[in-house]
């Protein structure tokens, strides 16, 4: 698949990114580009890197080979730069249970030396339909509400790009629709998101481009269109079956297994 001509600067630009761990060899050479203001989704299963490549560019891991740029910056020559221009949604929820949503929001405000903390906690409740729930313990959140306020204290600051590692993984189906609005309009507002995921219709609902990883490498990156694309076209049956990017993962895995 070639890569399209992208008109701006990429906001994430990964080449011959390499990565083991002692003789594990995680990532192997993981190229891919990310558009500003768009939402781009690396999918792999359990094991496949993805936390591992997250933690490189977020700066928190040193990759062994290759290079990285985020919103300009370079991962390891200017580490400073690209923290400032990001935010980490790590795959495990960072919030303090014996708080509320809205102390949780106004302490990490507080932290980044933000004007007016309080003002930009009731903001960001309200963008995240938190407001209600606002002055309750976060202890008492569903898992929804939970990775919701998360993502709302990781744009704090407002930063360009946005790392969200498997963002909806332990959620029940109705958190998964009301973490996904949330993702969809951090997007609509110009922030650009890589998230991980292992749920190939996570990826279908959210992503402007869809990269696998799989056994270190990107064995398919294009948009849902493009990934549908290489499998063969849909057959009659009693209706006609469209092929789901499931069906695009098993072709392309499947076929890689024996090289
Ligand atoms: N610090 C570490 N030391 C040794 N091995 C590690 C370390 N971190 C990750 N690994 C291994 O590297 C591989 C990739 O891990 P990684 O966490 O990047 O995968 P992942 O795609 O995020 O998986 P998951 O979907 O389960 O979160 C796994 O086999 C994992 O066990
Ligand atoms: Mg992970």
């Amino acid at each position: 698949m070639s890569t399209p001509t992208l008109e701006r600067t990429p906001a994430i630009a990964v080449r011959g990114l390499e990565k083991s761990y002692k003789d594990l060899q995680v990532l192997r050479g993981v190229d891919f580009e990310v558009e500003p203001g768009s939402i781009f989704a690396l999918l792999g299963s359990n094991g496949a890197g993805k936390t591992t490549a997250i933690k490189i560019l977020s700066t928190l891991l040193k990759a062994d080979g290759g290079s990285a740029g985020v919103n300009g910056f370079d991962v390891t020559a200017q580490p400073a730069d690209v923290r400032e221009s990001i935010s980490l949604t790590g795959q495990f929820a960072a919030v303090d249970e014996l708080l509320s949503g809205r102390e949780n929001l106004i302490l990490v405000a507080r932290l980044r030396h933000q004007k007016n903390p309080a003002r930009i906690a009731d903001d960001l409740l309200a963008r995240f339909s938190l407001t209600e729930a606002g002055g309750r313990k976060v202890g008492t959140y569903s898992g929804g509400m939970r990775r919701r306020l998360d993502i709302a204290m990781s744009l704090i600051g407002e930063p360009p790009i946005v790392f969200l590692d498997e963002p909806t993984t332990g959620l029940d189906p109705q958190a998964r629709i009301e973490v996904w609005e949330a993702v969809k309009g951090l997007a609509r507002r110009g922030t650009t998101v890589l998230l991980t995921t292992q749920y190939l219709d996570e990826a279908e609902q959210l992503a402007d481009r869809i990269a696998i990883l799989h056994e270190g490498r990107i064995i398919a990156n294009g948009t849902l269109a493009e990934l549908k694309a290489l499998l063969p076209p849909a057959t009659v049956e009693y209706v006609e079956k469209q092929p789901t990017l499931e069906d695009v993962f098993l072709a392309i895995v499947g076929g890689k297994e024996q090289s």
